[in-house]
């Protein structure tokens, strides 16, 4: 529990790009009056990351927290509360269990491990240490998301939802230095490092809000393709082939009888598109994202006669029927924007020796249904999530498991 001052004492592990983001998310909570969490400490393996991190620290919140190069080292040294885990896939379960183990509540970066043996190490050693690992999925947090979440599944403003198609074509420069050279983008392309391209990252977050909106997928079927091999000279690995998928074309069946598309390519020259339709017995939603975060942007209504409802207009509905506590434990101190409220469930969750919103088994369920689309292209078949939960199903993961001795 935290010290004399009331106030949670957090650690930020990993200080790439999205620590950058949930320190914003931290700065807007201590904008909005909750002030109720101190950072301080970071960790990273490399120096020169961590240190210009603590500089932003520094500029941001006015104190410079110490830095440490190993989670082991940080745990030893520094009196903490709960440790904020963003380091690369590969690395969340060697980062996040010795946190456990030092007694620490964490909340990790999604997909929350690398495979699903991955997660299960984590979900146990929570069970073990008697901690819970919340995890940073942001996007069903937000204002928008929770709106059209409310409109479409709860109001039924467009009936009963029939399918859905989100697709989107671009052309990505993988071959360009701008990815070559960046730490980033070296272990986000290749398999061992990162699970899976897209699908896996921010796909997890498409996972995610879909399985939260429509419920469990049942059975995914899905072809893979990589059609750019940049030779990514990744610290970790030294010099591979990017070996992720750059484009993908799958269905999704759920349950419920619902079914979907999702397709998506960063290797197609030419005409670009961005689709994201939602389509229901009495009309069509569209997200306004374009993305792979559904509703993150909020989304428009198209009636079967041709009459249109804005997202303006339906976020004011959905405020208006908002029961006040209900209002109050989903925004609280008015705050809207979705990392900073994982930022304060996390806090929260600390303060209040209460279970986190969004956790590993959660986001388990999720990441499966994008792994399964990893097990179908390799199988050449359709495959049943819960076999790739359950880990029935694993020959896409095995050789991920075997380098890291996972399992
Ligand atoms: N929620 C979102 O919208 C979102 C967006 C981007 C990334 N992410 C997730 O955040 C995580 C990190 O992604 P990123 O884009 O910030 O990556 P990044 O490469 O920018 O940062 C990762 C950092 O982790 C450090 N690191 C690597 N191994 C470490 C170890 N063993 N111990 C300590 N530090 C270590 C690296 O040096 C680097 O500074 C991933 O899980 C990714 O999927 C989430």
């Amino acid at each position: 529990m935290p010290d004399a001052s009331g106030k949670a004492q957090i650690a930020i592990v990993g200080t790439g790009g999205i620590a950058g983001a949930h320190l914003q998310g931290y700065r807007k909570l201590l904008d909005a009056g909750y002030d109720s969490f101190e950072i301080v400490a970071l960790c990273d393996k490399f120096e020169d990351r961590r240190a210009a991190f603590a500089k932003t620290v520094s500029d941001m919140f006015g104190w410079t927290p110490p830095q440490y190069a190993s989670v082991e080292e940080m745990v030893e040294k520094a009196t903490l509360d709960g440790a904020d885990i963003c380091t690369p896939h590969a690395f969340h379960h060697t980062t996040v269990i010795p946190c456990l183990e030092a007694g620490l509540p964490v909340m990790v970066e999604k997909p929350c491990g690398i495979t699903i043996k991955a997660s299960d190490l984590i979900i146990e050693a929570a069970k073990r240490a008697g901690k819970f690992v919340a995890v940073a999925e942001q996007v069903r947090r937000g204002i928008k998301a929770r709106t059209m979440r409310w409109a479409l599944c709860e109001k039924k403003m467009i009936g009963d939802i029939r399918f859905f198609l989100v697709e989107g074509y671009s052309n990505w420069d993988f071959c360009s230095d701008a990815y070559k050279n960046a730490y980033a983008w070296q272990w986000r392309l290749l398999k061992l490092l990162t699970g899976g391209g897209m699908i896996f990252d921010a796909g997890a977050h498409f996972a995610d809000m879909i399985r939260h909106m429509f419920g469990d997928v049942d059975e995914v079927s899905c072809a893979l393709r990589t059609f750019q091999r940049p030779i990514l000279d990744s610290p970790e690995l030294g010099p591979q082939p990017m070996d992720v998928e750059d484009t993908w074309m799958s269905c999704l069946r759920f349950a419920s009888g619902l079914v979907g598309q999702w397709s998506w390519s960063f290797s197609a020259p030419g005409e670009g598109v961005a689709a994201q339709l939602f389509y229901g017995s009495e009309g069509s939603a569209r997200d306004r994202g374009g993305w792979m975060h559904p509703f993150q942007q909020g989304g428009d209504i198209v009636f079967a006669d041709g009459t249109t409802k804005p997202y303006e207009d339906i976020e004011k509905e959905y405020k208006a029927q908002l029961d006040p506590a209900e209002a109050a434990r989903l925004f609280p101190h008015g705050v809207e924007e979705d990392v900073a409220l994982e930022c304060w469930d996390f806090v929260d969750s600390i303060l209040s020796q209460r279970a986190p919103e969004i956790d590993a088994e959660t986001t388990k369920r999720a990441k499966a249904i994008c792994l399964a689309m990893y097990e179908s292209d390799m199988a050449g078949a359709p495959v049943r999530v819960q076999d790739v939960y359950s880990g029935k199903i694993s020959a896409y993961q095995d050789p991920i498991n075997e380098y890291w001795k996972i399992g």
